[in-house]
């Protein structure tokens, strides 16, 4: 029955996206060609007085260098000046020859001396528009002014346009078909009777056993629910399809209109060491920013300003403190910024890692605030600030400014390059108003990330409390609805993008086969093959609860004493922060625990706890992850935690158990781990026992639902969301400057112009 409506109805739909895409082509299409209009007058006008006087003087050398001024918009490709009968007066050096002042004469496109030429052309295929403006001198034509636009751009917008018209009929298509099967299905079953039912389910309170109709209609809901969800989300963006590192970049060319980023991290992606054997060795540290925006970078190409911290960092870098990476590939840059030893103390050690870090993390440490912490943290923020205007490449850059360590660098930022778009990420948890508000400069910290353009979050709650923090101690507006925050006429939106890996990943492709891993690994530890392996992967830091997941190891061999002289926990544990006595502390205490477990139960050659403290290299850690049992990721707070993800990545065998904590990002994704609360040793104890007994075919499954999941939403669906939100705001402001440059008066020629140099952009 339904098909009947169904059919003519997406037939209806199709001839209208059709219609729609012809439509909106056209007129986009007029758009572009009176905005050019529109720009090539402005441009004329603007350059009018400097080309008359000039004429005036005969000084074809101001006159050409005028000319070259007008060609420095990006859109401008050529300028030429000829006589008011078309002889050549001068040009500019890319002028096609085809719009040289003569050749326009003889294709009698200009009706000299009257002039004035609106000329739209193809020439090699790209959109190409000639313009002749004639110049006046006391009411006199005393030239002619030929302005040649480049307008490939406007192919591409149009098919773009195109691309979103039919993906958004599509969706209609979609919504009206189950809308249809909707109507019929409650028509046929008591519909008022199912409407209540649903609206119950809908609401997610379903009270005793489900009924066959409820259950009829679940999967039914619960996909029109996740499509919602994930409209809503999306907002269309990400529509369909795997995200990868072309598509990524597709979104940054396409919608951003640049082809490089410009990030802004504390930590460096490759730190250039000198070993004991005094050869120099790159190490790729221990951080979960790093892990996720590595290949991030190696898609979008750019430069990585960040501290150089190693100790043969300044060796290797050229006369303007750069070292292209990664070695052998070479796809982007890093840009070293050098601090002095207090600098490090205060900004690092000081404001970020005994300040805010603990802060920021639900974990009991105390937070320490010292002013001459904060006065380091302002003036290196502005120090990275200054060099991150050093790297852009025009007025409008796409800068990514990451975490903690940079609250007030946004802010500094937008102050010289009001144009950029800045998209700021915090990757550790944003606590509630009252507890922000122990930081004596929470106001500076929330002005200066309300510099960005839009600011990242883990979570929902996350972007929640930071929205509270700013309406209980900043004079701005928030409007609830877009979740965005109003300061000073400036916008930010503030918005939830769980972070991912990349996916899939590099390591996967070139990791031993898991057996061999296995055999490896178990040599190492010297446990025989029928043991049992436990794995953990952090830096020795406070939040990651590795103090509690050994109580947890202990807790479960007294309560499962068959486990005693079979299972091993191994802790990869890297050095970290060793500055801070908090962090000298915590390492001591671990040890102290796992010496304590071992004498209890240690059997012969066999230990139940092995703690590796060294810092691995990703291909070791991804072979202890591939020859575990089970991975335990005990944080007691954490913003997302990649380890839990780079398990999955690992896992191609579809074997292994991830147990899990609720207090960390992922576990509100990864909803088939096991998750517990790391401080309850009884669950934990009980999650890991029944991890170590889980049937293969119970582990294929978690893995297999997991293992979609992260690889449907990796890094470059994390990025892309990020750019195509940030493309949105560009174009919505890129119309309002271009409405208000339309209306200016003369006092707005102070304002910043589309394609004018920024102030700290390089020449
Ligand atoms: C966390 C932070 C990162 C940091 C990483 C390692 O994941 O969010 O910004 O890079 O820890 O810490 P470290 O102090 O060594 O950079």
């Amino acid at each position: 029955m339904a098909y009947r409506i169904l059919l003519p109805l997406l037939g209806i739909l199709a001839a209208l996206a059709w219609g729609a895409t012809w439509f909106v082509n056209g007129t986009t299409r007029s758009w572009f060609e009176r905005d050019v209009q529109l720009r090539t007058r402005l441009v004329a006008a603007g350059a009018r007085e400097a080309l008359a006087t000039y004429f005036r003087a005969g000084d074809r050398q101001k006159l050409a260098a005028v000319l070259d001024e007008i060609a420095r918009d990006d859109r401008i490709m050529a300028a030429a000046l000829c006589t008011p009968s078309m002889k050549p007066l001068a040009r500019t050096s890319a002028l096609p020859s085809r719009y040289a002042c003569d050749a326009l004469a003889k294709r009698g496109v200009v009706d000299a001396p009257k002039a004035g030429l609106d000329l739209f052309e193809e020439p090699d295929g790209g959109l190409v528009h000639a313009a002749v403006v004639p110049i006046l001198d006391d009411d006199r034509i005393v030239a002619q002014l030929v302005v040649v636009h480049d307008l490939s751009f406007v192919a591409r917008r149009e098919a773009a346009m195109r691309r979103f018209t039919v993906g958004a009929f599509a969706v209609v298509a979609l919504l009206a078909s189950i809308a249809t099967l909707l109507v019929r299905r409650f028509t046929w079953h008591r519909w008022t009777e199912e409407i209540l039912r649903v609206l119950t389910l809908g609401r997610g309170v379903v009270w005793g056993p489900r009924t066959r109709q409820e259950k009829r209609f679940g999967p039914l809901l619960s996909d029109l629910r996740a499509m919602m969800t994930e409209l809503a989300s999306d907002q269309g963006v990400s529509a369909g399809g795997k995200w990868t590192p072309e598509r990524l970049h597709g979104v940054l060319t396409d919608s951003l209109d640049g082809d490089r980023v410009v990030i802004l991290a504390n930590r460096e992606p490759y730190v250039h060491d000198r070993g004991p054997d005094g050869a120099v060795h790159v190490q790729h540290p221990a951080s979960g920013l790093v892990t996720a925006l590595e290949p991030v970078m190696r898609a979008c190409s750019g430069v990585w300003v960040a501290h150089g911290s190693g100790s043969a960092d300044r060796e290797v870098v050229d006369r303007r403190d750069r070292v292209l990476v990664p070695p052998g590939e070479e796809s982007y840059a890093i840009r070293r910024v050098w601090l002095s030893e207090s600098e490090e103390r205060g900004y690092y050690y000081g404001f970020s890692n005994e300040g805010l870090w603990p802060l920021c993390h639900l974990v009991y440490t105390r937070p320490v605030f010292r002013v001459e912490d904060w006065r380091q943290y302002q003036s290196v923020n502005r120090r990275f600030a200054d060099a991150v205007c050093e790297e852009v490449e025009g007025p409008d850059p796409v800068v990514l400014v990451q975490d903690y360590h940079f609250a007030l660098a946004p802010r500094m930022i937008r102050e010289r390059l009001p144009r950029a778009t800045i998209i700021s990420f915090w990757h550790i948890p944003w606590p509630n108003a009252e507890r922000f508000g122990v930081c004596p400069w929470h106001r500076e910290v929330l002005d200066g990330m309300l510099g960005s353009s839009i600011l990242g979050f883990h979570t929902q709650q996350h972007c929640n409390n930071f929205l509270e923090a700013v309406d209980r101690f900043l004079e701005a507006r928030i409007d609830r609805e877009r979740n965005a925050v109003v300061l000073g006429g400036r916008e930010s939106l503030v918005r939830p993008y769980p972070i991912s890996i990349e996916w899939p990943d590099r390591r996967a492709a070139t990791a031993p086969p898991v057996p061999r891993c296995r055999r490896e690994v178990f040599a190492e530890l010297g446990l025989g093959p029928d043991a049992l392996l436990g794995v953990g992967v952090d830096r020795l830091d406070y939040t990651k609860g590795i103090e509690d997941r050994l109580l947890a190891v202990e807790r479960l061999l007294e309560r499962f004493p068959r486990f005693r002289g079979r299972f091993t926990f191994a802790q990869l544990a890297a050095p970290s922060r060793t500055l801070i006595p908090e962090y000298r502390a915590l390492s001591e205490r671990v040890d102290a625990l796992a010496s304590r477990i071992n004498g209890r139960f240690a059997e012969g050659a066999w230990k139940p706890v092995v703690v590796l403290r060294a810092h691995h290299e990703p291909p070791a850690v991804f072979r202890y992850l591939r020859a575990a049992d089970l991975c335990y990721v005990s944080s007691l707070h954490d913003g997302m935690n990649l380890v839990a993800k780079e398990f999955l990545a690992a896992r191609d065998d579809e074997r292994g158990v991830l147990v899990l904590s609720r207090f960390t990002g992922a576990s509100r994704e990864l909803t088939e781990a096991l998750l517990v609360n790391p401080y309850d040793l009884e669950e934990a104890s009980a999650a890991l026992a029944t991890a170590l007994a889980m049937p293969p075919a119970e582990q294929a499954e978690r893995m297999r639902a997991m293992r979609a999941h992260v690889g449907e939403f990796n890094v470059y669906r994390w990025a892309g969301r990020m750019l195509a939100d940030a493309a949105r705001l560009r174009k919505r402001d890129r119309l309002t400057n271009r409405l208000s440059i339309a209306g200016a008066s003369e006092d707005d020629e102070a304002l910043p112009r589309a394609g004018s140099p920024s102030p700290c952009a390089r020449r």
